[in-house]
């Protein structure tokens, strides 16, 4: 008899425990689960400034990989004049110039977005001349070469060439043609690809 009466106190207490405990462990559980959406809201709020330093600084190096010569084009201009065996004579330069066609069969990329929908259009259905080194001229004052960088003066001329990281570490995902469309930064197969070239040179 009393060990029953003891038998059930101890039952009453364990499930006492059992359903406070359960009952922490919930609010617990709310707990973390709030602050889990408050930081995911906070994440997803625009005005926390960490991520939009962070973002700045993505967007700021993506622009320094695409388009910073570094003065480089010093040297690819200045002192190769890389820039006149682009144009070709018939434009001001020197020799037959560089076709699209030309520089796509060396691995130079076009980007794209940089294109106006229309020429898009044009290139995809196949109405761009891509044997003319005029169009090479015309992809870069578009910027649209990748990692290369044309410096035009006031009348359109081409004065000076300059590269960038993007020449050797990015590619396009060919969506409007083989070496035409979107960029890949830093891709790690066109590293691949150019090491390899380079070793096989040696
Ligand atoms: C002319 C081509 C070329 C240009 C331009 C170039 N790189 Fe490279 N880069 C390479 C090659 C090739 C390698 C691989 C070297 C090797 O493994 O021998 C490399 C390696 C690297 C690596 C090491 C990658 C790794 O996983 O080990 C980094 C980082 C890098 N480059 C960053 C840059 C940045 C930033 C720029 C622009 C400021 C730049 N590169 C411009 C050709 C280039």
């Amino acid at each position: 008899m009393r060990m029953q009466r003891v038998g059930i106190y101890l039952s009453g207490l364990l499930l006492l425990l059992f359903v406070s405990t359960a009952f922490a462990h919930n609010e617990a559980t709310a707990d973390v689960a709030a602050q889990v959406d408050q930081d995911s809201a906070r994440l997803a709020s625009a005005d926390d400034p960490i991520l939009d330093n962070a973002e700045d600084m993505i967007e700021e190096g993506r622009r320094t990989f695409r388009f910073d010569t570094f003065g480089d084009e010093d040297y690819w201009g200045g002192q190769l004049q890389l820039h006149q065996a682009i144009q070709g004579a018939s434009l001001g330069g020197v020799g037959p110039g560089v076709s699209p066609n030309t520089a796509l069969s060396v691995g130079l990329k076009v980007d794209a977005d940089a294109l106006p929908r229309m020429l898009r259009g044009q290139l995809k259905s196949g109405r761009v001349n891509l044997d003319d080194p005029a169009t090479t001229l015309a992809l870069l004052q578009l910027d649209a070469v990748v990692g290369v960088t044309g410096i035009f003066d006031d009348g359109g001329n081409l004065r000076s060439i300059g590269i960038q990281c993007a020449l050797c570490h990015s590619t396009v995902n060919d969506s409007l043609a083989p070496g035409i469309g979107r960029r890949l930064d830093g891709c790690i197969e066109e590293l691949v690809r150019v090491t390899a070239a380079r070793h096989r040179r040696k």
